[in-house]
This record gives structure tokens, sequence and C-alpha cells, in this order.
């Protein structure tokens, strides 16, 4: 289902190979969520901007898209396929599974067997693949922080259809812990996607320990997500670079640690420019010392950092 690639000379922050597989992708990738309407419900208000934000993308070097068949529902996904389909050989689309959106546009669990095996069908169908590359299974504790609790009975699921061959990998997102490592005692885990950004590092030390074990984290909301990042400190940083505060966060992030891999959202080309071109700055030791303050301020713990750099630069 996929043509040649169409290659990029483009860095965008280097290179992660997933653990147990064969994909690499670009540390700098693309969050799909907010192509669908507001409140990620329906179709966007101009469609044509959403095909154009993917093929921008993908052809600045994006080879990392995330994306649900409950974004919309299954408007994202569509997008997604009528935007690049057939797909790039080197682009990696990694999917969720784990909600369902009924009428109302809430966000209820799906988690059954049948559930977890119908929404395997309906990404395949809605992306036109033969099988996914990444799938997590999402939980859904409260959407700023994971609950406790056996995911066990999910994850057997996929696995099951991993052994089918309808998924490749599989991940796990909004998870604690211990959630994670009850996946890994069923199926290899690549990657986990949980909330993490600036402001907001429950997961230090989870993400401390999934690098050494070579597991991608990558966290949502990387802006703040329906909270925009907003502080002094990074507007101060910000002006003193010459750019954007969102892109002295987006730069944090892929400074705190070699296994972040980036999804930032946007529905915006701009936007999306702006985002791309934060793998480029580089941060001095100061500066990351001031940005680790802002959560430091709110009470989280210092971290580790398993990339260093010597000075700001474009
Ligand atoms: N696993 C999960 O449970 C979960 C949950 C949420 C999200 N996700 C995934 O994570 C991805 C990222 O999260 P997200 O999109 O919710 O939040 P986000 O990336 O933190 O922020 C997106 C918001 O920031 C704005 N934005 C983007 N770039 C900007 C820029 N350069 N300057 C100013 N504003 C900017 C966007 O508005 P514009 O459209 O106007 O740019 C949008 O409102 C999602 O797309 C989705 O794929 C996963």
């Amino acid at each position: 289902m996929k043509t040649n690639e169409t290659s990029s000379e483009t860095e965008l922050g280097g290179q992660f190979t997933f653990p147990t597989t064969e994909l690499t992708v670009r540390r700098m990738g693309y969050g799909a969520m907010q192509l669908a309407g507001p409140g990620v419900w329906g179709p966007p208000k101009d469609p044509e901007a959403a095909v154009a934000v993917l093929r921008q993308a993908v052809a600045s070097g994006v080879n990392h898209i995330d994306t649900s068949d409950f974004y919309g529902p299954q408007v994202t996904n569509q997008i997604i396929r009528r935007a690049l389909h057939p797909y790039p050989r080197e682009l990696v689309i990694v999917t969720k599974l784990g909600a369902t959106r009924p009428p109302d546009g809430s966000w209820q669990p799906a988690t059954s067997r049948k559930e977890l095996t119908a929404g395997v069908h309906d990404n395949l169908r809605n992306l036109g693949l033969d099988a996914l590359d990444i799938v997590n299974y999402r939980t859904m504790g409260a959407i700023h922080g994971p609950k406790e609790g056996s995911i066990a009975e999910p994850v057997m699921v996929l696995a099951d259809l991993q052994r089918q061959g309808l998924i490749r990998h599989i991940g796990v997102s909004n998870v604690t812990a211990t959630q994670v490592s009850e996946a890994q005692s069923i199926t290899d885990v690549v990657c986990v996607q949980n909330n993490y950004n600036l402001a907001h590092r429950d997961d230090d030390a989870l993400i401390d320990n999934l690098a050494r074990q070579g597991i991608a984290f990558v966290p949502f909301f990387p802006l703040g997500g329906f909270t925009p990042l907003q502080s002094t400190t990074l507007s101060a940083v910000a002006d003193r670079l010459g750019v954007k505060p969102m892109q002295v966060a987006l730069a944090w992030l892929l400074h705190r640690c070699a296994n972040i891999l980036l999804i930032p959202g946007t529905s915006s080309v701009a936007h999306l420019r702006e985002n791309l071109a934060s793998a480029e700055l580089k941060l001095s030791q100061q500066t990351l010392a001031e940005l680790d303050a802002i959560a430091a301020e709110a009470g989280a713990a210092s971290p580790s950092r398993t990339r260093t750099a010597n000075e700001d630069k474009r």
C-alpha cells in the first residue's frame, strides 16, 4: 500500500528507531487531532486547508503522523488518506484504540474484544491500509492523568490482532508506569503516549526509565493542548532568542531526552512551519535551566537529561 518515499534532506530533530521494529522516524512528527472540526467532532471548516497541512508536513520531511479513528470520528483518518495515499514508504502512521464517540460527541471507553477488533478494521478502512504500523491502547482515565487499573485484557486483544497481522507494533497511552510494565509482560511496547510538556511533568521518571529501554515517549499536549502553554519565563526566553514561545516549548522537549518524539497538532500551515523550525533551535544549559524552573516552580521534580547543548542557536 506504500509507494517509494518522497525524500527530504531535512533533519527535523534527528531520527529514532522504535525498539524491536524496522520503523525509523524523524523526531519531529505531526499530530492530526486538530484536523477535525471544533471539539474534535465533524469535518473541519476548510478541508482543503487540512489536506494542505498534511502535505506540507510530509513535504518538509515529517514521517511520523499520530491519529485516531475517534478524531471526527473517522474524519481525520479520511483526510489523511485523501491527502497522502498512496503513502510514502517511510511514513509511519500511529493510531489509537480504546474509545468511541457516540452521537453526543462525548468520549466513551471501548475496550471489549469486539470493540477493539472493530476499531482496527475501521482504522484500516479509513486510512486505506492492510496493516497498522503502531496502535496505542489508550486508557480513558482523566484527560490530564491516567488512573491505575489493569489493562491486561485489552492489550492481550491487541496482541492477538498483532498475531493476525493487522497490527505491526503496540504502544500504550494515558498510562501509569505500572500499566506500562503490565503491557510489557504481554507484548513488546514500542512507545508510550502521555500528557507531558514544559509545565506538566508528572512523567519525568517514566521518560528516563523508557529511555533506558529504548522505548519512545511521545508527549500529547506538547503545547498545552486545549490550554495553550503560557509562562512569562517561556515568553522571555523566546523574546531573547527571537523565536515564538511555542517553538521554545517544542525545542525544550527535543532537548529533554533523546527518546522523546514530537507530534504537535495544528490546523495551520503557518503554525506547522513554526513548529517544524523548532527542530533547528539549540538551547544552552542556562536556558534549559531557566525553562526547567517553570515546572519546578509548580512543584515538579527536576529531570535528568540525555542530550546536551552548549549554546542557544537557531
Ligand atoms: N493519546 C491521547 O490521549 C492524545 C490526547 C490528545 C492529543 N493526542 C495527540 O497529540 C497531538 C498533539 O496534541 P494536541 O494537538 O491536542 O495539542 P498541542 O499540540 O499541545 O496543541 C495544539 C494547539 O496548539 C495550537 N498551535 C499549534 N502550533 C502552534 C503555534 N506554532 N503557535 C500557536 N499555537 C499553535 C493549535 O492551534 P492551531 O490549529 O490554530 O495551530 C492547537 O490549538 C494531537 O494532535 C493528537 O494526535 C493524543
